[in-house]
């Protein structure tokens, strides 16, 4: 169950908090996954403010329950009750404020709880501050006897430095019946989840599980909280890509999407910017200063150069596009090749265009090809010319000029 039902009020959007987005994702889809990965199923978002938004973004790959009041964690978990009334297990619940959180840090909660037959298990971290966090109050035995939130501990709670990160695994017939008891906390006037846990500690074994990193806990509040975790999980990304031995130059400078393939031996040169969707092939070189959009796709050996933009375009294996480019919409063959300052007019005004250069061809410099246009296998063209829309280049032919003349048939 994720709980995305919050407005975000100081992120200051028309959009819901759960699809701000981290390194081109939604912040929802970041715990979904998390979810998938830990088998859950069925997979509960509740959400509250705009939720045919949230739905919408789902679609079919979670459930969705209502929450038209914001009351609480603990009010937003009990909204699900009647779904899972037939459903006899254990439920994951994490917040869909947390994109950080690790594969391997739910894979432990979720083993731990396996094993040690409590009735609920939550994730932990130490912090230097914890201001601001809900504490951990442990008993004798190292269970978790309570967690209280910041506006209600007292001095010694308030010292405790192991926070509450907002993701446990409960048995999921006791925690409905423990919400059943929790009264509004006083503080915020909310139910909160946080006080479902000494009820249930009463009843059985709560255990604490700390998460690998500490950043996994970080929350989004403020834009800037969005900015940092970004930050962070771009490192994470760009980490990921090193290993599997993609060569990043400028890490500092580089922004990779989620949702982006690259493929071995492939060198970002810096100040790249590979947005969400994209596909690189294996051992492709890409900028400095490039930025490829739109779902592309690279293939292998291909070079993309410095200050070139390609969006919602395919470029097949081994072209070069090396410099001050613009492809909006095209489909490179095999070894293309795309002379410096080549731009496809590809919008109108009202509609977007293809644009097709077939294996081979030989784009000259400063060449503009109005969309829609092919040209031919092996066809060439003149430096600056301007290929007009419809006006298509025959295989191995050659045009020149403004608007761009055919000399001689081409060759066959
Ligand atoms: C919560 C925890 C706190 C923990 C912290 C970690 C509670 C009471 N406290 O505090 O112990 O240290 O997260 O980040 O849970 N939500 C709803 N409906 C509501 C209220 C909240 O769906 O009516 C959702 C929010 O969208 C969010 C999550 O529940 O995803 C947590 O709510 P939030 O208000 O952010 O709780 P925190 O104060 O951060
Ligand atoms: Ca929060």
């Amino acid at each position: 169950m994720i709980l995305a039902a919050g407005k975000g009020t100081r992120l200051k959007s028309p959009l819901p908090k759960a699809l701000h987005t981290i390194c081109g994702r939604p912040m929802l889809e970041f715990l979904v996954k998390r979810a998938e990965e830990a088998g859950c199923s069925p997979i509960v978002v509740v959400a509250g403010y705009k939720r045919e938004q949230v739905k919408k973004f789902l679609g079919d790959r979670c459930e969705t329950v209502a929450q038209t009041r914001q009351l609480g964690s603990g009010h937003a978990v009990a909204q699900a009750a009647s779904k899972l009334k037939r459903f006899d297990g254990s439920v994951l619940v994490m917040y869909c404020d947390t994109p950080l959180i690790r594969t391997s840090s739910v894979a432990g909660l979720v083993e731990n709880y396996r094993r040690s037959g409590s009735v609920a298990n939550l994730l932990t971290a130490t912090l230097d501050d914890p201001t601001g966090y809900g504490r951990v109050v442990r008993g004798g035995d190292g269970s978790v006897k309570a967690i209280i939130e910041q506006r209600d501990a007292d001095e010694a709670q308030r010292a405790v430095r192991e926070v509450n990160v907002g993701c446990y695994v409960f048995d999921s017939k006791k925690l409905f019946e423990a919400l059943k008891w929790v009264p509004r906390n006083p503080g915020k006037n909310e139910y909160y989840l946080t006080d479902a846990i000494s009820l249930l500690a009463r009843d059985g074994r709560v255990e604490a599980v700390p998460a690998a990193e500490v950043s996994e806990m970080l929350g989004v509040n403020t834009r800037s909280d969005l900015a940092e975790l970004e930050g962070i999980m771009q490192e994470r990304l760009l980490k990921e890509w090193a290993e599997r031995g993609v060569r990043i130059r400028d890490p500092r400078t580089t922004v990779i999407d989620a949702d982006v393939r690259i493929g071995q031996d492939t060198v970002i040169q810096p100040n790249t910017v590979i947005e969400q969707g994209s596909v690189i092939g294996k051992g492709c070189t890409v900028g400095p200063f490039a930025r490829i959009r739109g779902a592309s796709r690279i293939g292998d050996g291909a070079v993309i150069g410095n200050f070139v933009e390609i969006v919602r375009s395919t470029v097949g294996p081994g072209s070069q596009v090396k410099h001050l480019s613009y492809l909006g919409d095209a489909v490179l063959g095999k070894r293309v090749n795309v002379g410096a300052g080549t731009i496809t007019a590809n919008f109108d005004g009202k509609k977007k265009h293809k644009t097709v250069i077939r294996d081979g061809a030989q784009i000259g410099s400063g060449t503009v090809l109005v969309a829609p246009v092919t040209i031919g296998r092996g066809a060439k063209t003149g430096a600056g010319a301007v290929v007009t829309r419809g006006k298509n280049v025959p295989d191995r032919a050659v045009v020149i000029g403004v608007p761009a003349k055919l000399l001689g048939k081409g060759r066959k």
